[in-house]
C-alpha cells in the first residue's frame, strides 16, 4: 500500500511528481521521495514523515530535470527511515516499488555473493541492485529492467529511472495496480487514475504481469514473457476538482457530511425515478437460479457483508457464506455449483480481496463486486462490478463508502427476493419506497451531532469502548469499534449483545463505556435486557436508539443519543452515521490524525 509516481514532462517534474504523490498519501505516509535525471545525471530526496517534509526539504534542496519518479510509502520491510524511503537507487539506476517481492532474501544472498552492501533493510532495495548489476553487466536499462523483473516473485508495482536517459520510463505491474497516463507530448505513471488525473484523463491500465516502455513519443506494453501486447487507453472520470476539504476540518468530517448527497447518488443510479424497479449495470443477474452467494471483503467492507447476509437471508432466503478475505481462500472452501461469489472493497485493489476473487474464478458462476473505483483491478475482474458513486474517500477511516456499500447490497437483496419469488411488485414498491426516503433521514440524524460530541469528550479519556448490537446491529457494532480504535486508537470491542454474559460481562466496570446501537426493531427488548445486566454492573451505557426506544429504556442509561424512525430494514445505514461521528469527535478531542491514523493506509495492495 505505498503510491507510486512517474513523469516524462514538458516542465521542471519536481512539483508535478509532489502534487501527484498528494493524491496517492491516502496509500501511504511513513516517508516520501523523489528521483529526476537532469543532463544526465541520477538524482534523489527523500524524507521521512509526511509529503510536507519533503516538500521543506525540496525547498532547502531543490532537485530539477523534466524527468523523475515518486513514491510515498507504508512500510513493509524495514522501519519509516531515509534510508528505507523510496526511491532506491544503485549506481545508474532509481527504482520506486509498491508491493511485497516474497524471495528478496534469496535475492539478497545472492547479491551479497557477489559483494553487493545493502543500504537499506527493505525488498524494494533488491530491484534497484539486481537491475545495476545487469547493467554493469552491458545489459540496455530495458533489458536490466526486465531482467530484474523476471526475477522477482511477489506483488509489485515498478518505475525504473536510469542516469542518463532523460526519455524513458520503465513499469512493471504484477498484483499491485500500475496506470500509463497519455500526455500532449508528456506521459506519466501512476499506481491509480487518481494520482493522474490532473496530469491527464486518458490511460492505460497494466494487466498482471504487464511490463512497460514509456518514452514522450509513447508507451510499448510487453506480457510476461516480453511478447508485446496492446492494452486499450481509456478516458477516466475521476474527480478532476482538487480534492479538498470543502471547508471542513477534516476529510472525514466532509466525507460524513456527504453522505445523505452519496447515497442519493447511489440510490438514484440504481432505482430509476418513477419506476419500482432495480436496474443494475451491464446484463445485471437473475437471482433465480442463484442456491448460494458468498460475500467477500476486509475491514469495514467486511462489516457491510455480514449486514448484507442478514438482508439476503430474510429478504431473499438466499443462503450466504461471509468471510473476511485474508482468511477465505487459505480455507479452500468448496465452491459448489450454483454459487455467486461478491467482492465488496471500495478502492477495489485490497490484495486480499482480489485474491479471493481470483480464487473464485472459474469455480463461482457469477464474479460479482461492489466497488468504488469503476477502474480498479476488482472491478476490472469481475463479470458484473457495481459501482457504489461515493465520490473519491480520502479519510483512511471508511465512512461514505460503507453507507454507499450498504445502500447497494440492501438494493441488490430486494432484487435477488424478486427473482426469487420471496417478494411480491407491492413489496418491492414499500422497500424501494423507504429507501428513497433515507437520504433526508440520514440530514435529520447529522443536524443532531451536538449529543455525541458531548459524549466523545468522555470517551477520549477512556481506555476500552464496548460496542452492542443484536441482529443486524451487531455489524455495525462492529463498524463501530473498528472506527473509534482506528482513528483515536482506543481499543475498542463489538459483541453480539446476547454474548455479552458469555464473558465479555466480566469486563464491565464504571469506567469502560458501553454503546449500545438499538432502534426500537423486533430484538430491541432482548437488546434492552442486555443493556440492564450491563447497568446492573455499574456499566455507563450510551443508547442510540429512537423516540420509542427511549421512552422506553432512558432509566439509568448514562448518554442517550436519538434517531429519527426508520424501517428496521435500513437501520444499519442510517445509524452508521452516530458511530462514525462518535468516532470522529472522539478522535478530534484527542488530537489524533483523523484524516491518516498512525500505522494504516487507504489502499491494502499488500497481503
Ligand atoms: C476502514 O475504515 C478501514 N480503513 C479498512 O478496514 C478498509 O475498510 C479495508 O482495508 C478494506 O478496504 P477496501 O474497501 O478498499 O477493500
Amino acid at each position: 500500500m505505498c503510491g507510486i509516481v512517474g513523469v516524462l514532462g514538458k516542465h521542471e517534474v519536481a512539483p508535478i511528481l509532489v502534487e501527484a504523490l498528494k493524491r496517492l498519501e491516502y496509500r501511504g505516509y511513513d516517508s516520501a521521495g523523489i528521483a529526476t535525471v537532469n543532463d544526465g545525471v541520477l538524482d534523489r530526496r527523500r524524507a521521512v514523515g509526511k509529503l510536507v517534509n519533503l516538500s521543506d526539504l525540496l525547498v532547502h534542496e531543490p532537485l530539477t530535470g523534466k524527468t523523475g519518479i515518486g513514491h510515498t510509502r507504508w512500510a513493509t520491510h524495514g522501519a519509516p527511515t531515509v534510508a528505507n524511503a523510496h526511491p532506491h537507487q544503485s549506481g545508474s539506476v532509481a527504482v520506486v516499488h509498491n508491493g511485497i517481492i516474497e524471495n528478496y532474501r534469496e535475492l539478497r544472498a545472492e547479491l551479497a555473493e557477489c559483494g553487493v552492501n545493502f543500504q537499506t533493510d527493505t525488498d524494494s532495495e533488491t530491484v534497484a541492485l539486481l537491475t545495476e548489476r545487469y547493467r554493469r553487466a552491458g545489459e540496455t536499462p530495458v533489458e536490466a529492467a526486465f531482467h530484474a523483473i523476471d526475477r522477482l516473485k511477489g506483488a509489485f508495482a515498478l518505475a525504473f529511472l536510469f542516469e542518463g536517459e532523460e526519455d524513458l520510463i520503465i513499469a512493471a505491474r504484477k498484483g499491485s495496480p500500475l496506470a500509463i497516463g497519455h500526455g500532449d507530448g508528456e506521459m506519466f505513471v501512476g499506481s491509480d487514475a487518481i494520482a493522474l488525473a490532473p496530469l491527464t484523463d486518458k490511460v492505460t491500465y497494466l494487466e498482471e504481469g504487464d511490463r512497460a516502455v514509456v518514452t514522450r513519443a509513447g508507451v510499448r506494453i510487453f506480457d510476461e514473457s516480453s511478447t508485446p501486447v496492446s492494452r486499450p487507453m481509456k478516458t477516466i472520470q475521476v474527480d478532476r476538482v482538487s480534492i479538498d476539504k470543502a471547508g471542513h476540518k477534516h476529510f472525514m468530517a466532509k466525507e460524513i457530511a456527504e453522505q445523505p448527497a452519496v447515497v442519493g447518488e447511489a440510490i438514484a443510479h440504481y432505482l430509476p425515478a418513477g419506476d419500482d424497479t432495480v436496474r443494475l449495470p451491464g446484463e445485471g443477474i437473475d437471482f433465480s437460479g442463484v442456491s448460494r452467494l458468498v460475500l467477500v471483503a476486509c475491514g469495514t467492507a467486511y462489516y457491510a457483508c455480514l449486514t448484507a447476509k442478514y438482508w439476503f437471508e430474510q429478504i431473499a432466503r438466499l443462503p450466504v457464506e461471509v468471510d473476511v478475505a485474508s482468511e477465505f481462500r487459505y480455507r479452500e472452501p468448496p465452491v459448489p455449483a450454483g454459487t455467486v461469489a461478491l467482492f465488496v472493497s471500495q478502492s477495489g485493489e485490497t490484495a486480499d480481496t482480489l485474491a479471493a476473487l481470483r480464487y473464485c474464478r472459474g469455480k463461482a458462476e457469477k464474479i460479482l463486486s461492489v466497488v468504488n473505483v469503476p477502474e480498479s483491478s476488482i472491478a476490472r475482474e469481475s463479470d458484473l462490478a457495481l459501482p457504489i458513486h461515493a465520490g473519491v474517500e480520502v479519510g483512511v477511516a471508511s465512512t461514505k463508502a460503507f453507507t454507499c456499500q450498504l445502500t447497494v447490497l440492501l438494493i441488490l437483496a430486494l432484487k435477488a427476493a424478486a427473482d426469487r419469488g420471496q417478494i411480491n411488485a407491492e413489496t418491492l414498491a414499500d422497500h424501494i419506497a423507504a429507501i428513497r426516503g433515507l437520504p433526508q433521514l440520514m440530514n435529520v440524524a447529522l443536524d443532531d451531532g451536538e449529543t455525541v460530541r458531548r459524549a466523545a469528550q468522555w470517551l477520549a479519556d477512556t481506555r476500552d469502548v464496548l460496542f452492542l448490537g443484536r441482529g443486524m446491529m451487531y455489524p455495525l457494532a462492529l463498524e463501530g469499534a473498528l472506527k473509534l480504535k482506528e482513528i483515536s486508537y482506543i481499543h475498542a470491542e463489538a459483541y453480539a449483545s446476547g454474548e455479552l454474559k458469555h464473558g465479555p460481562i466480566a469486563l464491565i466496570d464504571p469506567t469502560m463505556p458501553v454503546v449500545v446501537l438499538a432502534p426500537m426493531d423486533p430484538l430491541f427488548d432482548k437488546t434492552v435486557s442486555n443493556m440492564q445486566e450491563v447497568m446492573a454492573r455499574k456499566g455507563k451505557v450510551l443508547l442510540i436508539s429512537d423516540e420509542a426506544g427511549l421512552e422506553t429504556a432512558r432509566d439509568g442509561v448514562w448518554v442517550t443519543v436519538k434517531m429519527p424512525d426508520v424501517a428496521p430494514l435500513l437501520s444499519p445505514i442510517l445509524y452508521a452515521l452516530p458511530a462514525q461521528l462518535l468516532a470522529y469527535h472522539t478522535a478530534v478531542a484527542k488530537g489524533t490524525d483523523v484524516d491518516q491514523p498512525r500505522n494504516l493506509a487507504k489502499s491494502v495492495t499488500v497481503e
